[in-house]
């Protein structure tokens, strides 16, 4: 309304400056036109009454001349008359005649002298005319007209003036305002849309409109400042951080007003399990509930997930919520009930045997079947209700965990608009080739791309989504910003390096190393001093723990002096056994390691020690505590997070990390010693390395490696996410109120 008012309140002014200046104009002209009129009019008058008049006075019936002027003045108009013999006489008038009129003063009203006469009847109108005839002598009429109708049209007149330009103020200010209003949602859609990225960044062969074409210079500039400012913003607020719960928790205070954050995963951080008349509480090997885990101790909020061990519903409340964690309760975790059907459908089938392998470059064929896509796409739709049911507001921000989850985020924007979408896709992106086996692939882009943020562990991922959307679909993709706009919904694909909480828990490190290191070895029947090395993994035929046996394997035929005083400890958290492929692994792993330990059976301790059971962190952390060695050999990882976890025991800066080169977390630990997994004299090479790397060397590569998780941890991780939603938002609102900017 303001920008409404100013444009109108100038028009205003000058219309109404216009209307004073004219009313007088067109007085003065009505004015000279009636006075004209009425001159005619005492002339017309004058002549036709000569004659009667000059027949009177010559007949010497002066006094009928009275009568005779009061029957003509009868005229509405004509207000009085009067006639003079000569300037001395005495005036035979009408009785009208004002007092001001008498034979000695009509010189005033004669030839172009005045008309007028204010008098206190009113303004009269004077003419005198001569008279010149035969029948008597020469005299003068006095006529006098009633004028106070001039005024009165005057005022009239000056009325319809002023509406005339009432009107025409209304008419040009709507004109006006709807022309403004017009232009300038025009405009500000133009610019919005080039600001999302579109218009700017068309695809060949289209046509940009042409407002955008209009504003495409400045356009460019506002992006370019807005990315710089971001960037900038993002970088010195980043650094200045110190990353921890609390600051995480002032992030969200400060940036996000305090919002709540709901995080949707598959997996839930806590599974409530029976065993016999006890329920158990277990923490499931998942990189991803490891990493967001801390995130919610910190943030409260809901968690979201599949509600899958056998005592889950004894335990949640009506609302199927359950407080966590058990010992002190600060967020809640709403469980998502399946049926068999669609847990075999959605878990087993389309995310486990389709996207996994899909995904990861592992050599193992991924299956897509119709059904499995079906109750995919249902089960997604149920998230998307809980996630419905559990926002508080209309723009919650919600965390999207995952594979399982890639219909999800358009689902909620559907219901949600507002909402703040960021989706964190934890296993690689394969390349667009690769991608396009799946028969459902144009689906779960389209779907991914409902999120505002749409996060990856390496820039590798990004580039590979980035090309797929390309290739596929339909929508523009700004390779400078890295932006995908897909219905003029912006989704910002971005690098966030995920990771762990540092400093890690107390109780993770209470025991210490040398009580690991003997406790282990105690409990597994080594000498004190006996190398060992160990591996923690989910049974996956991703993680390559049969290339690792193998490369074991080499070590000893190149190395016969570890054969009895090396040993490798293999940690292996059953998953997803009801998939043929991971049985058949588990089958392989259990062979290849039962073949290499009967190798050298004879002499001493085993090389290898398989334990496939799940084991609780802790029990985790004093293995890696225990072992002079981590080896992790994935075929193909997002990240890996065993790599950091056992960076972050090792408070005593000792032990080797041998790392894949194919995980993510190779491109931020160097300083492990980096294999490729596929090349077993390689491995076996690392092994020998690490094997009798001196403690110094040890201490260096550790002391770095503990930096980087320490610099770069899951608070940062997150904090980053939320930082970006945050800005996001605020470019959202900027966008909104500009739209909404009343004119
Ligand atoms: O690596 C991808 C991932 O979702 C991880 O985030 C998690 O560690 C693992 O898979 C969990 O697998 P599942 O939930 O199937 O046991």
């Amino acid at each position: 309304m303001r920008l409404s008012l100013r444009f109108v309140l100038p028009l205003m002014l000058i219309l109404v400056s216009i209307a004073y200046a004219v009313a007088p104009l067109v007085d003065k002209l009505t004015l000279s036109w009636f006075v004209r009129d009425l001159d005619i009019r005492a002339s017309l008058i004058s002549n036709a009454i000569q004659e009667p008049l000059q027949e009177r006075l010559a007949a010497g019936k002066k006094d009928n001349i009275g009568d005779f002027f009061a029957r003509i003045t009868q005229d509405e108009r004509l207000y009085a008359l009067g006639y003079c013999s000569s300037p001395t006489s005495r005036v035979i008038a009408s009785r009208s005649l004002p007092a001001e009129i008498n034979c000695t003063n009509l010189g005033r009203w004669e030839g172009s002298g005045e008309r007028l006469l204010q008098s206190v009847q009113g303004p009269l109108h004077v003419a005198v005319k001569t008279m010149s005839g035969e029948l008597a002598p020469a005299g003068r009429l006095v006529l006098v007209h009633d004028m106070s109708f001039v005024t009165r049209r005057s005022e009239e007149t000056k009325r319809y003036v002023l509406y005339l330009f009432m009107s025409l103020m209304f008419v040009v200010s709507l004109i006006t305002v709807i022309i403004a209003q017009l232009s300038w949602r025009g405009w500000m859609a133009g610019m919005r849309a080039l600001l999302r990225g579109e218009g700017l960044l068309r695809k060949p062969g289209t046509i940009a409109p042409s407002t955008m074409r209009e504003f495409n210079p400045i356009a460019r500039d506002l992006q370019r400042l807005i990315q710089e400012l971001e960037s900038h913003t993002r970088a010195r607020d980043e650094d200045q951080i110190n990353w921890t719960p609390e600051s995480l928790r002032a992030i969200l205070r400060s940036e996000l007003r305090g919002e709540d954050v709901i995080v949707v995963s598959n997996r839930e951080p806590y599974i409530h399990q029976r065993r016999g008349e006890r329920i158990e509480v277990q923490q499931p090997a998942s990189g991803l509930v490891t990493a967001l885990e801390p995130i919610m101790r910190a943030c409260s909020g809901t968690w979201i997930a599949h509600g899958s061990g056998s005592a889950d519903r004894d335990v949640v409340d009506s609302n199927d919520r359950v407080a966590v964690p058990p010992d002190r309760p600060v967020y809640q975790i709403r469980r998502v009930w399946l049926t068999a059907d669609e847990e075999a459908g959605y878990y087993y089938g389309f995310a486990n045997e389709g996207i996994w392998p899909l995904c990861h470059i592992a050599h193992v064929r991924p299956t897509f079947r119709s059904s499995d896509w079906t109750q995919y796409s249902i089960v997604n739709r149920k998230f998307a209700r809980a996630v419905v049911s559990e926002a508080k507001t209309k723009a919650p921000i919600v965390l999207v965990q995952d594979y399982h989850f890639a219909l999800l985020p358009n689902m909620i924007r559907e219901e949600l608009p507002d909402a703040i979408v960021i989706t964190f896709w934890h296993i690689p992106w394969p390349n667009p080739e690769s991608f396009a086996i799946c028969p459902w692939r144009d689906e779960l882009l389209d779907g991914l791309l409902g999120s505002s943020i749409l996060g990856f562990h390496t820039q590798f991922h990004c580039n590979n989504f980035v090309d797929t959307v390309d290739r596929f679909l339909e929508a523009r993709v700004d390779r400078d910003s890295f932006t995908v706009s897909l219905r003029g919904k912006l989704t910002a694909v971005r690098r966030y390096p995920i990771s762990i909480a540092w400093p890690p828990e107390k109780a993770l490190l209470q025991k210490s190393v040398s009580n690991c290191r003997a406790g282990i070895r105690q409990v597994n029947d080594l000498p004190p001093e006996h190398k060992l090395g160990i591996g923690v993994d989910r049974l996956d035929y991703t993680k390559g723990i049969v290339e690792r046996f193998r490369a074991i394997e080499r070590l000893l035929e190149l190395n016969p002096q570890w054969i009895g005083h090396f040993t490798f400890i293999q940690v292996a958290a059953p998953t997803r056994a009801g998939i043929e492929e991971y049985q058949h692994h588990e089958d392989q792993v259990r062979a290849v390691a039962t073949r290499i330990n009967s190798r050298y059976k004879r002499q001493g301790p085993p090389p290898i020690v398989l334990k496939v059971e799940h084991h609780e962190p802790n029990a985790v952390y004093e293995y890696f505590r225990a072992a002079d060695i981590c080896f992790v050999s994935s075929l193909h990882d997002g990240m890996n997070l065993v790599a950091k976890e056992f960076v972050s025991a090792r408070d005593d800066e000792r032990g080797v990390l041998i790392l894949s080169q194919f995980t993510g977390a190779a491109r931020e630990l160097p300083e492990a010693l980096i294999v490729n997994p596929y090349d077993a004299d390689q491995c076996a090479a690392a092994l020998q390395l690490a094997l009798t790397m001196p403690p110094d060397a040890q201490r260096d590569r550790m002391r770095l490696m503990r930096g980087l998780v320490a610099e770069f941890n899951v608070f940062r991780w997150a904090g980053r996410m939320l930082l970006d939603a945050a800005a996001m938002r605020r470019r959202n609102r900027l966008l909104a109120n500009a739209g909404r900017v009343e004119i």
